[in-house]
């Protein structure tokens, strides 16, 4: 009877163990979903230097708490090990009383207050480091939005992108924050620590990669319905790249869209609702409700960078957005539901996918 409640205690204590050590390997959905296979967002391995900086602050303070920890636990064990009361003692014996000795008071104050000050020098040194503006790095405005981000830079004229921030490789870059509606948080676990993004006020938060390369980002403060699909993508590119791409996005759209079926969609998007929200430079549409779409061509990712930019999903995303990634268009979030007919999905895919910076 007994042994039978045991091995069912047993049981049980296993399976909680299991559950709470196989729960980290459930997939994220949201994450996986449109990386397919490669490297999710980590923190483990930074590869810029303010990225670092948080790491090895981090990696300090936690091997001293696991050294204290074992220290600490260590110690117990001796005492009550040690001190425990044995069969053949005097029930009526206390043990030996230390209350009032100053030379132990000392010592258990002094010692946290060591430890504090020992955690306080690097921990300040790397707030101070954090906080420094530099002059020469880049500088980028990210505007946060529910639920995607908008990404300006004062030092190209007029170049302003959406979801995918462009950086060069090997050089800080200063990033200004602020939000549109609530709060949000920009994340970009390699390059740098998290960052509110706060409506009513300015916050900074620099990034710097050391390689060319691309690197997944997300807000990390929930904020409404998408707050899982407002996500991000850094990429760093070597810096006369980057020079080129700037120079060629800052641009404003010129011409006609080529094909009648993208001068179809042209005609749609500027008599329908798409110009009462967008922008693409260049024309008439200048309305900054939703992404700047001057070179949309050139994207690889829309919608939060939750979805690759392939006519298929394009259709899709048109056919019914909030479908696709839930919103509240009713609030002025997101993108409503247009109803628009096959055909003129056919005529806006074509003429979205012509705005490039190459020759259309
Ligand atoms: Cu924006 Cu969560």
């Amino acid at each position: 009877m007994r042994n039978a409640r045991r091995r069912r205690r047993a049981f049980g204590a296993t399976l909680f163990v299991l559950a709470l050590a196989t729960s980290a390997c459930v997939e994220n959905v949201t994450q996986t979903k449109v990386d397919e296979g490669r490297a999710p967002q980590d923190y483990l391995t930074p590869v810029g230097r303010f990225a670092v900086d948080v790491d090895r602050l981090w990696d300090l303070v936690f091997w001293g708490a696991i050294a204290i920890f074992v220290l600490v636990e260590a110690l117990i064990v001796v005492a009550i090990l040690r001190f425990r009361e044995r069969p053949d003692e005097d029930d009526e014996r206390l043990p030996k009383q230390v209350h009032g000795n100053p030379r132990l008071e000392a010592l258990w104050t002094i010692i946290p207050a060591v430890i504090l000050a020992a955690v306080a020098v690097p921990t300040v040194r790397t707030l101070f480091d954090l906080a420094e503006q530099p002059q020469d790095a880049l500088r980028v405005n990210v505007i946060a939005h529910q639920w995607w981000w908008e990404y300006r830079y004062p030092d190209h004229e007029g170049l302003v992108t959406a979801n995918i921030l462009h950086i060069p490789a090997g050089r800080t870059v200063n990033l200004s924050l602020e939000s549109v509606d609530v709060i949000h948080s920009l994340w970009v676990p390699k390059l740098a620590g998290k960052q509110d993004v706060v409506p009513g006020r300015t916050n900074f938060l620099k990034i710097h990669a050391d390689e060319p390369g691309e690197y997944l980002g997300q807000c990390a403060e929930y904020c409404g319905l998408s707050h899982a699909n407002m996500r991000t993508r850094v990429i760093a590119m070597p810096p006369d790249e980057f020079d080129a791409w700037a120079e060629a996005n800052a641009r404003p759209q010129e011409g006609e869209p080529e094909g009648e079926l993208a001068q179809r969609g042209r005609d749609i998007f500027f008599t329908g609702a798409c110009v009462g929200c967008h922008t693409i430079r260049g024309t008439d549409a200048s309305a900054t409700v939703g992404p700047d779409l001057t070179y949309f061509g050139d994207r690889e990712w829309f919608a939060g960078t939750i979805f690759e930019n392939t006519d298929e999903n394009l259709r899709e995303w048109l056919r019914d957005p909030p479908a696709m990634k839930p919103m509240m268009p009713d609030t002025g979030s997101g993108m409503p539901f247009l109803g628009l007919t096959e055909e003129e999905i056919d005529a806006l895919v074509a003429y979205l996918q012509s705005l490039k910076t190459q020759p259309r």
